[in-house]
């Protein structure tokens, strides 16, 4: 019975149309009552003023209702609005309901299992909230759903069986919660139309089982921070949607004999975007195959692991990287030459890891970038002045590497947007501090310490008045400390000594780290 046939005042018997009037007023009231039932059970911090016997409750804040007679809620919107209580069985009397989404709120307590009588809903978004207890298996009945959200919650237990059942869910985040047990080696013929799979954290266990390969419609699958073992699948690269790989902390594992073939096998992903890899004890080499994989790639991660081997020689084929990660791994050789071809690269972390050689110049043709971080290796030889190209970086450490040499480029000094810190200590750098150096004006922190850094201090230093910390001890400095030090307000660190320096400053704030500035 629509709008319409009423307004136009079709002639039904009067009697007749009392009937249907009151049924339409008790079915609607009965929405109403509901949405006043949920209302009763949440502090709204006034978010729900507009929920009030004043208006018509599809005009309510978050309330849309279905046309016609009698009007029925088809969706409940109430992200972010400061709610908290429990969550009223009420919703499940919405039993028109497509859309309920009360993310981003603090309702504790429950999911009450009365959502089941649902039959419409295809939306529940219940993430980021305090909801303890278990996940009800009568979620599985809901046929219709095709988003679960119930991440960044308190749950815990396992996750339902019946879950599974949802044969329509096409986005699944169930992350941050206290979850736990395996995932059923079935699943990839059970959720045919998943597209997102958010597992992680939680505390789930297991194989990742193979047959989730057969998920072809999948663009993200997240197991991050679990406890999965074993081995990737390394039919993995069946799923030709997949966009985000996400496998941080897990314990997933990899040796020269097995377990990097899904790495091959991506090379079919011609959409992948993110591959992370970090923390799990895969070891063995790198496979050579990465290089292959799409140039749509834009994060490569792998600090954390045991990884060894040396970085493939053509990883500059990785043309669309932006965020590379080779930190904290078991792997040695040379940065090769062709990683100056990443020229979308903005991060690129290459610390702690055995790396040896020379830094290619062809670094400096990555004038994105906006970090470099290639600490604690064996690098030697001079820092290339070419990486005064790098115009976005902010910060530049190419500290402990004990064996790069020569002096410091003045491009360096020159770079604009250093700000963060440069950090070269722990190296055998030799010749003078260029009166360049004082082009820094938006520097945070300078460590030079431990070189073999000659000559006077420039006073141009005094120039670089945002510094906060300046470490220039351990090195062969000489002659007078420039007074130009003391137009630094903000210094709260300085250390100058085992240099052959002489003379005192005053700096103003510093009286306790007297100490440091003491001079032979
Ligand atoms: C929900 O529906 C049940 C069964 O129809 C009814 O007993 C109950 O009173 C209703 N609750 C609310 C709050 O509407
Ligand atoms: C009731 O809600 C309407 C909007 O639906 C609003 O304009 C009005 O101010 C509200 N009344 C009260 C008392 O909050
Ligand atoms: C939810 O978990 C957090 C972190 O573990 C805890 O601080 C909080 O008290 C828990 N809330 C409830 C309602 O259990
Ligand atoms: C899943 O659905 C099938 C068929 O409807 C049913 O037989 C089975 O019991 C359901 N499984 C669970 C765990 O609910
Ligand atoms: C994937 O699905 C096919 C049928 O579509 C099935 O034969 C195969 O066993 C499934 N793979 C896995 C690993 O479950
Ligand atoms: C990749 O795609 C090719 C061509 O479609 C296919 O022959 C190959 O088996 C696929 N590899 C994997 C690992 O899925
Ligand atoms: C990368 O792909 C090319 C072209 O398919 C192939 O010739 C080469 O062997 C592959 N490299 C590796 C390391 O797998
Ligand atoms: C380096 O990685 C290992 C795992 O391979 C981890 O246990 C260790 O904490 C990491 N070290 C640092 C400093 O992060
Ligand atoms: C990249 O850097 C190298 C070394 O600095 C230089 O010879 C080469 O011309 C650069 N290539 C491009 C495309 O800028
Ligand atoms: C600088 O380091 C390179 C590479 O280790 C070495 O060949 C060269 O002799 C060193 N130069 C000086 C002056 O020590
Ligand atoms: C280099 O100096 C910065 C700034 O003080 C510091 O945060 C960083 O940890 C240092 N790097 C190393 C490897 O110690
Ligand atoms: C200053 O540098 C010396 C020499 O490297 C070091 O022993 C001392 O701990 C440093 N002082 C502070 C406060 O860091």
């Amino acid at each position: 019975m629509g709008n319409k046939t009423w307004s136009q005042g079709m002639s039904l018997p009067l009697p007749l149309l009392a009937v249907l009037m009151v049924i339409a007023v008790v079915v609607s009231a009965g929405d109403e009552v509901a949405l006043l039932a949920f209302r009763a059970k949440v502090g709204d911090g006034g978010s729900l003023a507009s929920w009030n016997s004043s208006a018509d409750f599809c005009s309510w804040e978050g309330v849309t209702c279905r046309h016609g007679r009698p009007a029925r809620v088809v969706e409940l919107s109430l992200p972010a609005m400061a709610l908290t209580g429990a969550l009223s069985p009420a919703v499940g009397n919405l039993t028109f309901l497509q859309k309920l989404d009360l993310s981003s709120n603090g309702l504790h307590g429950e999911i009450p299992g009365s959502p089941r009588h649902l039959r419409h809903l295809q939306h529940l978004d219940l993430s980021d909230n305090q909801l303890v207890g278990s996940i009800s298996p009568e979620l599985g009945s809901i046929q219709s759903m095709q988003i679960l959200g119930l991440s960044s919650n308190n749950l815990s237990g396992m996750l339902p069986l019946a879950l599974y059942n949802l044969s329509s869910l096409k986005i699944f985040g169930v992350g941050s919660n206290m979850l736990y047990g395996s995932i059923p080696a079935d699943i990839g013929n059970k959720l045919p139309t998943m597209q997102v799979l958010v597992l992680g954290p939680n505390q789930f266990t297991g194989t990742i089982p193979s047959s989730l390969s057969n998920l072809s419609d999948l663009m993200m699958l997240s197991l991050n921070y679990n406890g999965f073992s074993g081995y990737v699948p390394p039919t993995l690269g069946r799923l030709g949607a997949l966009q985000d790989l996400y496998l941080t902390e897990n314990r997933l594992e990899a040796n020269d004999e097995e377990g990097w073939e899904f790495i091959t096998s991506l090379e079919n992903c011609s959409q992948l975007r993110r591959l992370i890899l970090s923390s799990n004890p895969f070891g063995g080499q790198l496979p050579g195959s990465i290089v292959n994989l799409s140039t749509t790639l834009q994060n490569l991660r792998l600090d954390d692991t045991k990884i060894s081997g040396s970085i493939p020689a053509d990883i500059g084929n990785l043309a669309g990287l932006e965020v590379l990660l080779i930190v904290n791994t078991s792997m040695s050789g040379v940065i090769p030459e062709s990683i100056g071809k990443l020229k979308n690269l903005i991060d690129l972390g290459l610390y702690s890891s055995g790396l040896r050689g020379l830094i290619p110049p062809s670094v400096g043709n990555l004038t994105m970038l906006t970090r470099l971080l290639a600490y604690y290796n064996n690098l030697e030889g001079p820092i290339p002045e070419s990486l005064g190209k790098l115009k976005n970086l902010f910060l530049l450490d190419l500290s402990t590497n004990y064996q790069l040499n020569g002096s410091i480029p003045v491009e360096i000094f020159q770079l604009p947007s250093l700000s963060w810190y440069l950090n070269l200590s722990y190296n055998s750098l030799s010749g003078p501090l260029p009166p360049e150096a004082g082009t820094m004006t938006n520097l945070n922190e300078l460590i030079l310490s431990g070189n073999q850094l000659t000559g006077q201090i420039p006073s141009s230093l005094g120039n670089c008045i945002v510094l906060q910390k300046l470490l220039l001890d351990k090195n062969l400095f000489e002659g007078s400390i420039p007074q130009s030090l003391e137009n630094i307000k903000g210094l709260n660190i300085l250390n100058l000594t085992m240099n052959n320096l002489s003379g005192t400053i005053s700096l103003t704030p510093l009286a306790a780290f007297e100490p440091y500035t003491n001079c032979t």
